[in-house]
């Protein structure tokens, strides 16, 4: 599923930075070129949490969860 459209970026994009270790919103943003301001709305890069989340949640850093 795409989550920016400007870009082209799809959620598997984020997911793979994540699991690459890249979740830091300046490093996000960076990679994803979200601060391009001559060809993007800026709507992502207001919602870069959002990125951050995304890319977290596929990042082998995370402790599993026990249970
Ligand atoms: S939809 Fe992502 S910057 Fe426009």
């Amino acid at each position: 599923m795409y989550i920016c459209i400007c870009k082209g970026i799809r959620e598997s994009d984020v997911q793979e930075l994540g699991r690459a270790g890249l979740t830091c919103p300046k490093k996000l943003a960076s990679s994803l070129e979200l601060n391009d301001k001559k060809n993007c709305c800026g709507r992502c890069i207001k919602n870069i949490d959002k990125f951050v989340a995304l890319a977290e949640e596929f990042s082998c850093s995370q402790s599993p969860v026990l249970g």
